[in-house]
């Protein structure tokens, strides 16, 4: 079970928000849905309750989510707190592996950024085996603007590379990437944005990710739906469990890795099924 942006306090922020800022969104090509006024995690903790309610119930073998868990990048004590307290109502059997987004380190990640992570969350990048397939970590941030932690950058690429080796020489069935941004969105060769990896860096990952016959990239960042490919490999941009951002709705994506392949489906918190059964991802 894949999650991205659950982002709390993203719905007080937004709610709140004044002409000027509507205008910043407007120039990022970003419609603002309707945000129901609010100072509070109401609404976050609603969609957040209902992705881990959902867990329990359809019982994947692990929940990963792909970055913003919280929204303020410098002191988010209160949802940080909402957030953990609705994660430890998840089943211990079901783990769940944390992905950084740029809330969680801040636009341009230092020392500091990336070690308050750490603490808050674990490594910020880091890779596990299940079920015969590999799946990687990466903190995309980094990637995306790495000028003041230029050696955690070269960290994270000599990790990747080292990492998406010996899991080929191990015979994973499929290696699978976690990150915040995606690569791209469109072309490989698209120009830079906020939304992806700036060209130079993008680069480096793709050949990486090509190179090693990585199979699909799950993403968030955008809070919106979206797939691109790029010769074998599928990049996949998940919608907000938090605030969407776009025409889709609040949710979660199934995913089902199979030695043959990758298959998955995106749920709206009001469409998700009652329980698990073979399909349900398509
Ligand atoms: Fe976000």
């Amino acid at each position: 079970m894949q999650l991205a942006d659950p982002q709390f306090g993203m719905y007080a922020q937004l709610s709140r928000i004044d002409d000027a800022e509507r205008i910043r969104f407007d120039g990022m090509g970003l419609k603002l849905p309707f945000a129901p006024e609010t100072y509070g995690l109401e609404y976050e903790t609603d969609h957040y309750s209902k992705a881990i309610a959902a867990a329990n119930r359809l019982r994947p073998d692990f929940v990963v989510t792909c970055g913003d868990m919280c929204n303020n990048k410098i002191d988010p004590a209160d949802e940080l707190a909402e957030l953990k307290r609705i994660t430890s109502t998840l089943d211990p059997d079901i783990p769940m592996y944390w992905v950084a987004g740029n809330h969680d380190v801040t636009n341009e990640p230092t020392y500091e950024s990336i070690e308050n992570y750490r603490e808050r969350f674990g490594p910020d990048f880091y890779s596990f085996d299940r079920s015969g397939s590999h799946f990687v970590v990466l903190n995309s941030t980094v990637w995306q603007q790495p000028v003041n932690v230029p050696d955690e950058l070269d960290k994270q690429r000599e990790f990747l590379k080292s990492d998406l080796r010996s899991a080929r020489e191990a015979g994973a069935d499929n290696i699978v990437l976690f990150t915040h941004h995606p690569p791209f969105l469109t072309y490989v060769d698209e120009g830079d944005s906020w939304l992806v990896l700036p060209q130079e860096r993008r680069r480096i990952l793709v050949d990486l990710l090509t190179e090693y016959d990585v199979a699909t990239v799950f993403s968030g960042h955008w809070h919106r739906n979206h797939t691109a490919f790029f010769g074998g490999l599928q990049i996949v941009v998940t919608g907000a469990t938090g605030l969407p951002l776009g025409p889709d709705p609040s949710g979660l994506r199934l995913v089902t890795v199979r030695p043959e392949g990758i298959s998955h489906r995106f749920y709206a918190f009001d469409e998700m099924p009652t329980e698990f059964s073979p399909g349900l991802e398509t």
